[in-house]
């Protein structure tokens, strides 16, 4: 069974509404770029390469109206759509990256003469869509070698099927394994403010009758110290150059007391998270998002209404802490300088 993240339909972009789950599973229709923001924005559609997925999508829908103009002007306008959509979110490198890719993809059918701009576009978002599950999987079989029979493996925020066209990321290796028949057995952590392990993960896993077991985010460390957690796989927004890692907020606390613990944290991520023009985590923007997020919960106050907030939505976890980052070419050790760089000159001889 797949879980359907999101499909170009028709010419509308149609996202499984995140906000909603697990409540309610339901399906909205985005008719026009502004309102892919939006969904964006507002966490209907999330994790790093959905986000990159929907942005393609969306530069796809803007580009629709504009079909009337020569190729200049069309040019000018898609740019001028896809720096909006660079705006929704400033975390997660696959926005930037499938923007990125639709501004190439338009420069070469320009160049190449094409006379249906749209059409190529649209085709360049479905691909990068459906090239995001086979991503997915690769990296899936690639973790699963990390994998033993009998594992309990802690995850945290949500980087499964919904946080990617499907299959997922850290959830992926974990579906790999048990398509290799490894029983695996995952704690979830629930995630604050947001609680997209409770709501997110713990669905994806259920749905799929993958055993997990839910836990708040303060007890992952006595769980570590009573021997109940083998592995700890995440997933990942940004990593830069020397494998510095940001991902959702607690993802750093996870990965110190890994390592008191001598458990392995692994990170599961597609080489279109990797930011080689960032250097350390250091430079990575770190999104702040609503206080009402953390005062609030559905509109309900949990805090005094006069109280502060501060809201980082990501941290970062140095790449001293991580004992391999997963990706669809293979898996990355320390120096992580030394192995993404080679990853990457790799990637660009092809
Ligand atoms: O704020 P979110 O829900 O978009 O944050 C998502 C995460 O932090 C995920 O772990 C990350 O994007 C990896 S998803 C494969």
């Amino acid at each position: 069974m797949m879980i359907k993240t999101i499909a170009w339909k028709n010419n509308t972009v149609v996202l499984l509404d995140q906000k909603a789950l697990p409540l309610t599973e339901r399906y909205i229709t985005c008719r026009n770029y502004q309102q892919v923001i939006s969904a964006i924005k507002d966490l209907t559609v999330r994790g790093a390469p959905a986000i990159g997925v929907a942005a393609a999508m969306g530069a796809a829908l803007g580009a629709g109206k504009l079909s009337a103009l020569p190729s200049e002007k069309f040019r000018r306008k898609f740019f001028v759509i896809c720096a909006e959509i660079a705006e929704s979110r400033p975390t997660a490198r696959n926005l930037f990256w499938a923007l990125e890719r639709m501004k190439k993809c338009l420069d070469y059918a320009i160049n190449s003469g094409k006379n249906n701009l749209v059409q190529e576009l649209v085709s360049e978002a479905k691909h990068i869509c459906a090239e995001d599950i086979a991503i997915n999987r690769k990296m899936g079989k690639n973790g699963s070698a990390l994998i033993a029979a009998g594992d309990n493996i802690l995850t945290h925020c949500n980087a499964g099927a919904l946080a990617t066209a499907g299959y997922g990321t850290a959830l992926g290796v974990l579906r790999a394994a048990r398509e290799q028949g490894k029983k695996v057995h995952v704690y979830v952590d629930e995630t604050r403010p947001v609680l997209q392990g409770a709501r997110l993960t713990a669905w994806e896993l259920t749905k799929e009758k993958i055993p997990a077991t839910l836990i708040t985010d303060n007890m992952a460390g006595f769980l570590m110290q009573q021997g109940k957690i083998d592995k700890i796989i995440v997933g990942a927004d940004r990593i830069a150059a020397n494998g510095d890692t940001a991902n959702k907020i607690g993802t750093y606390s996870l990965a110190v007391l890994a390592k008191e613990h001598g458990i392995p944290l692994y990170v599961a991520a597609p080489l279109s998270t990797i930011d080689t023009a960032i250097k350390t985590g250091a430079a990575i923007p770190i999104e702040e998002r609503s206080s009402t997020e953390v005062s609030h919960w559905r509109g309900v106050p949990i805090a005094p209404p006069k109280i502060k907030v501060y809201n980082p939505a990501f941290d970062i976890t140095p790449a001293r802490y991580i004992t391999a980052i997963i990706t669809e070419k293979g898996i990355l050790k320390k120096p992580y300088l030394k192995s993404i760089r080679s990853l990457w000159k790799d990637q660009s001889a092809r």
